[in-house]
């Protein structure tokens, strides 16, 4: 079975094909990216601008890579959300009107949790690739990272499963695009505090890591705001400073251990919940997924400190893409919608 899959919930314009869920037959990523470095962060009405005049040519293209026709597509999935609402309709309508036109079923998708199914990929003939040798095995243990999430799911199987945890405020990786901000680090901020974090020492500065009720709910906002007050403190400065003045008055030894200090305490929040998940649910899979599985230390810490093993999607797999979308709509069976009648959720 083939499924294109459309992904359009933030700035990447996405479609991919993916057979029987596991095998990618294209994957292809437009990002508006470039558009929103200027202004520090998506914006939403550059990204929908964007997702509109690159749409048909990507979806075309994801044909051509796979070397099939619209005849060979068995269904169409897209994201239904969450996401930016502007950027959900571009990609929903446009998955709708296709599925009006060409006659094939149409299956909506939650982003988050199909970023646990790049997990399931396993194999393609595109280059470039690196894929997880196996496939996942339940119960799993999903740690779902990204700029618009942290959260941590039991998946009894593809079609039960349940959050034990998420974020009360920032996500992770929101978190780490903050502290890039304080640290004048360029956007996006992840892979910049990942980068100058190699050259910090993660002992340098302690921080507080968050106690709440559920352990497996995280918290990262204060986190962002200790860095802020140990970057003030660094520069000589009381906490009346203005954040957007301190990258001009730190040095860049100091910048480098703020990023490692900061990064070793996001990362040791996220392995203390995963290590005693896996105690209390005894896992046969660990999946990390998103944009910040991305980062390398986050990836060896995790595999150092669990027993079970830890499966990690390709890089490219871990930002946003259409064959996670792909994916998850094959093997969670979710039941194709009317064409005429399928709305966005942007808080899904
Ligand atoms: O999954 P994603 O592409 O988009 C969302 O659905 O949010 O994730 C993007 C997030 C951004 O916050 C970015 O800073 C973060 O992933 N990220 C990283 C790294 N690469 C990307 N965070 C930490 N380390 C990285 N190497
Ligand atoms: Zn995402």
């Amino acid at each position: 079975m083939k499924i294109l899959g459309i992904e359009t919930s933030c700035d990447e314009t996405a479609a991919a094909v993916v057979a029987d869920g596991h095998r990618m037959l294209s994957n292809v990523v437009s990002s508006s990216l470039d558009l929103h470095t200027a202004y520090g962060g998506v914006v939403p009405e550059i990204a929908a601008r964007s997702h509109i005049e690159v749409i048909t040519p990507v979806i075309e293209q994801a044909l051509v890579d796979a070397e099939i026709g619209w005849e060979d597509i068995d269904a169409i999935a897209v994201t239904q959300g969450p996401g930016l609402v502007g950027s959900l309709l571009i990609g929903v309508l446009t998955a709708r009107t296709l599925a009006i036109a060409k006659n094939k079923p149409l299956i909506p998708v939650n982003h988050v949790l199909a970023h646990t199914y790049a997990n399931f990929i396993t194999s393609t003939s595109l280059p470039g690739y690196s894929l997880s040798p196996g496939t996942p095995r339940f119960p799993a243990l999903g740690l779902i990272v990204s700029g618009g999430h942290s959260q941590l799911m039991l998946y009894k199987s593809n079609k039960d499963y349940n959050i034990l945890g998420q974020t009360r405020d920032d996500a992770v990786g929101e978190a780490f695009d903050k502290v890039a901000k304080i640290l004048g680090l360029p956007y996006p901020g992840g892979p910049s505090v990942d980068k100058a974090a190699a050259k910090g020492d993660p002992k340098a500065i302690k921080l507080p890591k968050a106690k709440l009720d559920n352990p497996y709910d995280f918290s990262f906002s204060g986190l962002k705001t200790a860095v802020l007050r140990a970057a003030q403190q660094l520069a000589g400065k009381d906490y009346t400073f203005p954040s957007h003045e301190l990258p001009a008055i730190l040095t860049d030894r100091q910048k480098h251990d703020l990023a490692a200090s900061f990064q070793q305490t996001a990362i040791d929040t996220l392995a203390e919940a995963v290590v005693k998940a896996e105690i209390e649910f005894s896992p046969g899979s660990i999946l990390l997924a998103g944009g910040v599985a991305a980062n390398q230390s986050l990836r060896s810490e995790l595999a150092d400190r669990l027993k079970v093993p830890l499966l990690c999607p390709d890089i490219k797999l871990c930002t946003d893409n259409a064959a996670m979308i792909g994916a998850a709509a094959y093997f969670m069976e979710a039941p194709p919608t009317d064409p005429f009648k399928l709305e966005v959720i942007p808080s899904l």
